[in-house]
């Protein structure tokens, strides 16, 4: 182990690490790894690739996960699609099981795509997922518990009378997959909703069962968008008109209900929502005629973004043990093939998210679910005043380690600040991406940009920049959130965007803006105003693997930034899926002096 010339809180942590992981069989390091960009809190199997979630559901006290998993390598490969499985009692610590589902069937020979979780009314889970078959059509199928009285629910049974759904006439057979959890209407009849290209053009289907074994398409889709393909992974799920508590698929849309239509596009990989009315006795789902016109139609693109960033094919579930909504999202890599090859691994699931709806009704809310906090070790502080003075302002936050941390702050923007704003063509508000990748974090503003500068080397090289900048319109203001990735790495090969979104806050009255950052290494994952815009990135920074990182504060605007609140909190690594192979899965802890917290 080469500790010379580390800090002094470094070298403890290093020999912590090596003093708990030497106790047992010191673990084998593949030769190629790079597991600085291993995650020490989010969710990733022990190995291999993983994408989407599927059928994350809350059972007999118990969190299961099950995923999108290739075991037998780091790349996708429709062949090899299995579901794999873990366990979990607080949605932060998992253990690994064996896969649920392996293509072995004539129905899923070529492979197990995704699919959902339902409860039955005796109580047992039940998978519906799209097998593909070998004749490499997608087909639905359901699979059981094997023993109804194993708690963990290791073992899965394929009944031999699937596909219970077989491709319809005018579906594309290569087209016609992702079914939801299903739901109970008023009728007493089940349904789900799935996702197919129908006559040529891109539909959300609904069908209908009274046994769920039997199912009936339902003539009209619950949506259908002219000016989209095929949009994968829907989901349907209800959200009170008040307060933050989550409710079961089968909540009817009387008063008080809306529902939410999630659907991912897999052309730009994006996750696309709208809030609005689902009626159970046609089965339709309908967008107030306002919100329709403003997101332009029946375009998906033009509907709201679950996540502005790197975040893709998300599905949620009902908490019944917390009565929340939880969220659940494929985290893609975004460096080279080669290197997933090289490190093994590829995908991450964003950390687990409570949703609600807003107050306004229009918008979804996100936040970390509460259990993230047992994490919380030691807390940050800021080095200096409480105020980042302008243009060119930097603090750092001292006293963690930065690469695995929470941090909360809260800027507060004089009337005078305000003022400074630059004008914005209402123009340009369509494409926020393209705004934050002119007007990155080191081109000063007159309100903003100011921030957080993650994952930063010492010399501040690298570093990602999580910032907002003010712009007047002809009336009021609207506020900015970008990710700024052009700095993260210095490596070759890996994408660096600039993600942006508008954060929906009025920021005249309010004066301040929160940020919440959570950092995991290669993931950094950002939801401002409360939770209303979320923004996920990857970042790669090639000074992890030799140093620590830092975190800053920053300003690039015309006048100084109030600090009112900052919570700054290193995170421990969570027991995420620790192999069995001798590997230790979990960030921080990885093969001692390759990875430097
Ligand atoms: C979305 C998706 C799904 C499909 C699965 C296959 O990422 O393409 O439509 O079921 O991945 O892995």
């Amino acid at each position: 182990m080469a500790l010379v010339g580390l800090p002094l809180a470094v070298f403890a942590i290093v020999v912590n690490f090596y003093l708990v992981f030497s106790s047992s069989s010191p673990p084998v390091c593949p030769a190629n790894a790079r597991h600085g960009d291993r995650t020490s809190f989010h969710f990733q199997p022990a190995k291999n690739w993983q994408n989407d979630p599927n059928g994350p559901v809350y059972y007999n006290g118990m969190y299961h996960l099950f995923y999108q998993y290739n075991p037998h390598g780091a790349l996708w490969d429709v062949g090899n699609l299995s579901w794999g499985h873990s366990v979990s009692g607080d949605l932060v610590n998992w253990a690994a099981l064996d896969n649920a589902l392996d293509p072995t069937a004539p129905f899923d020979a070529n492979g197990c795509a995704s699919g959902s979780v339902t409860i039955l009314p005796d109580g047992l889970p039940v998978i519906m997922y799209s097998g593909i078959d070998g004749h490499r059509r997608q087909v639905q199928n359901l699979a059981f518990p094997k023993n109804p009285h194993d708690l963990l629910l290791r073992e899965w049974t394929k009944p031999g009378y699937n596909p219970v759904i077989p491709v319809p006439a005018d579906v594309s057979p290569d087209n016609f997959r992702d079914p939801t959890t299903a739901w109970l209407g008023r009728d007493g009849l089940w349904r789900f909703a799935i996702s197919a290209v129908a006559n040529g053009v891109g539909a959300t289907l609904v069908y209908r069962s009274g046994d769920f074994l039997r199912w009936e398409l339902n003539a009209a889709p619950l949506h259908a968008s002219r000016d989209a393909v095929m949009a994968e992974c829907p989901d349907l799920f209800p959200v009170a008109e008040h307060g933050t508590g989550g409710l079961d698929a089968s909540a009817s849309g009387g008063a008080g209900v809306r529902h939410v239509l999630k659907v991912s596009m897999p052309d730009t990989l994006e996750d696309y929502y709208m809030v609005g009315r689902y009626d159970d006795a046609d089965d339709t789902f309908a967008v107030p005629a306002e919100d329709d016109q403003a997101a332009g139609g029946d375009d998906y693109r033009r509907w709201r973004r679950i996540d502005h960033g790197h975040l893709y094919a998300s599905k949620t579930f009902f908490d019944a043990s917390k009565k929340r909504r939880v969220l659940w999202a494929w985290v893609n890599e975004s460096d080279s093939d080669a290197d997933d090859v090289a490190k093994g691994w590829s995908g991450l699931q964003s950390f687990p998210r409570a949703v609600w709806l807003d107050e306004g009704g229009k918008q979804l809310v996100q936040w970390p679910v509460e259990e993230i906090e047992t994490l919380r070790r030691r807390r940050g502080v800021l080095l200096g005043a409480d105020e980042v003075e302008a243009a060119g302002g930097l603090r750092e936050i001292g006293g963690i380690a930065a690469s695995q941390a929470d941090v909360e702050v809260v800027f507060e923007i004089a009337s005078l600040a305000l003022a400074g704003a630059e004008r914005l063509d209402p123009d340009r508000s369509h494409d926020p991406d393209a705004l934050c990748a002119e007007m990155g974090a080191a081109v000063h503003g007159g309100a903003g940009p100011f921030g957080l500068l993650v994952m930063a080397s010492g010399d501040l090289h690298e570093h990602t920049a999580v910032f907002f900048r003010v712009f007047r319109l002809s009336h009021g203001y609207t506020v900015l959130m970008c990710t700024d990735l052009t700095r993260s790495s210095t490596r070759a090969g890996v994408y660096k965007p600039s993600h942006g979104g508008f954060v929906d806050i009025d920021i005249e009255k309010d004066k301040t803006i929160s940020l919440r950052t959570l950092i995991d290494h290669s993931i950094v994952e950002s939801f401002a105003g409360g939770g209303r815009t979320c923004m996920t990135a990857r970042v790669y920074p090639e000074h992890a693997a030799t140093s620590r990182s830092h975190l800053y504060l920053f300003n690039n605007a015309t006048d100084s930034v109030k600090v009112s609140k900052l919570e700054a909190w290193e995170l421990a690594t969570a027991s995420v899926n620790v192999g069995d192979d001798g590997l230790i899965s979990s960030g921080g802890a990885i093969c001692g002096a390759q990875t430097y917290l």
